[in-house]
């Protein structure tokens, strides 16, 4: 039997296999953030198709932190319709964690009503977006929402809680030395970084209890000048594993450091089509853009399991499972990142997002490469339409 097809057990969840579907915001809630039935039957489709465990989009603690069609947990009135989702999992056989987050200056104030917030007032070139600079106020109430969020998942049912921590969003922003300008106890030393994930991660066990799972995905490093480096990444994650964390997802990137979260294409004619920020500018911007936008913003080429280098020096210091994600659309490859030790789970994003039933054919012997491009499309069409593979197709603008 193939190493991807060992049970295994997290804090009490028994998971079928080593294969994960990691997080992918659908754009398919509705407008209060609510799961509508294209998520239910998306989830249908991936739990048959043999992933141990599902986790969910990117789900907002609180509004001003939301993005377009994505879903809430703000509230304790999405606990029912979260149950059943939780229940449809379970009956095709997977477990289901929930991925909480706030996406702090990465989004825009059509989706928000207000200022995007972030750690210091630090313009976002991808967005157009300049946050404001949160108060000690909006620092405490977004622990706590974050806290309140977490105990609305265990109560929905869901078999763990994933703090998101990567991709330049709020707990991301305080982590990276690029978006974290303070001078105050939130700001500076790794320490201080540090403190707001701390303080979510004390708050949101005491309200979840010590048995129950709570997870982190983290970007353990950034390509901006002054981002995020290896070494940093490293050494948060291992305070994350002995603080308590049960464990630790590592990716990499923020949103505006050309893309190496994905890497592969970054397709600027969808971007200035589709983007209500880009379409907004002027004739010269878009010629630009357009035309030699690749050399602006460089693409970071893809290459096979990008992170998983990251992943082994982490999975050196921590004693809680690992998490590779990234680039993982070979079955061989996986295989051996389990067996070397440099991971304990693979998790997939696009790959799922192409064939849901990749892990059953992993299952049944299937060699065969993900048929998945990295044209990236799945994501830059988000901004108007709901997540599915466009492999390679460029759609009629504002067609969903
Ligand atoms: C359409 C799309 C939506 C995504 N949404 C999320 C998200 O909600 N939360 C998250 O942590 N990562 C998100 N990601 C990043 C993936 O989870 C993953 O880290 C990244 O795509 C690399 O994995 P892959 O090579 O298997 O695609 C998203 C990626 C894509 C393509
Ligand atoms: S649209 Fe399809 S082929 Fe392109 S990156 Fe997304 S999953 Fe892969």
């Amino acid at each position: 039997m193939s190493v991807l097809f060992e049970k295994t057990k997290i804090k009490g969840i028994e998971l079928k296999n080593r294969l994960v579907r990691s997080a992918t915001h659908e754009a398919m809630a509705d407008a209060e953030g609510f799961p509508t039935d294209r998520i239910f039957k998306l989830y249908e489709r991936l739990a048959k198709g043999g992933v141990g465990l599902i986790i969910t989009g990117y789900t907002y603690v609180s509004r001003d932190g939301k993005f377009k069609a994505m879903l809430g947990i703000d509230t304790d009135e999405h606990i029912p319709k979260y149950r059943e989702l939780v229940n449809q999992v379970h009956q095709n056989g997977a477990k289901i964690a929930m991925q909480i987050n706030h996406c702090g200056r990465q989004t825009v104030k059509e989706m928000t009503g207000t200022q995007p917030i972030a750690p210091s007032a630090v313009f976002d070139k991808s967005l157009f977006v300049m946050p404001r600079e949160m108060t000690e106020a909006d620092i405490e109430r977004i622990i706590e929402a974050f806290a309140q969020a977490a105990g609305r998942v265990k109560e929905s049912g869901f078999d763990a809680v994933q703090l998101h921590g990567a991709h330049g969003y709020l707990i991301s922003q305080f982590l990276c030395p690029h978006t974290n300008r303070r001078e105050d106890k939130w700001g500076g030393t790794l320490e201080n970084r540090m403190r707001f994930v701390t303080e979510i991660y004390k708050r949101t066990c005491k309200n979840v209890g010590d048995d129950y799972p709570i997870f982190i995905k983290l970007s353990a490093y950034d390509y901006m000048k002054n981002g995020l480096k290896p070494e940093e990444g490293v050494a948060i994650a291992t305070k994350m594993a002995d603080m308590g964390f049960d464990g630790i997802e590592v990716s990499c990137g923020i949103g505006e450091d050309g893309g190496s979260t994905l890497r592969g294409e970054i397709p600027f004619d969808v971007i200035l089509d589709e983007w209500d920020m880009y379409k907004e500018k002027g004739f010269l911007f878009r010629f630009i853009m357009r035309n030699f936008g690749s050399k602006l913003m460089k693409p970071i080429p893809f290459t096979q399991g990008y992170n998983r280098e990251s992943a082994r020096q982490i999975k050196k210091k921590v004693n809680v499972p690992v998490f590779a994600v990234g680039g993982m659309v070979d079955p061989t490859f996986m295989e051996e990142t389990i067996q070397s030790g440099e991971a304990d789970y693979i998790s997939l994003c696009r790959a799922l997002i192409t064939d849901p039933k990749f892990p059953n054919k992993i299952r049944e012997g299937s060699r065969e490469v993900s048929r998945c491009i990295h044209c990236n499309l799945c994501l830059f069409y988000l901004s108007t339409r709901s997540v599915r593979c466009y492999q390679g197709k460029r759609m009629k603008s504002n067609q969903s």
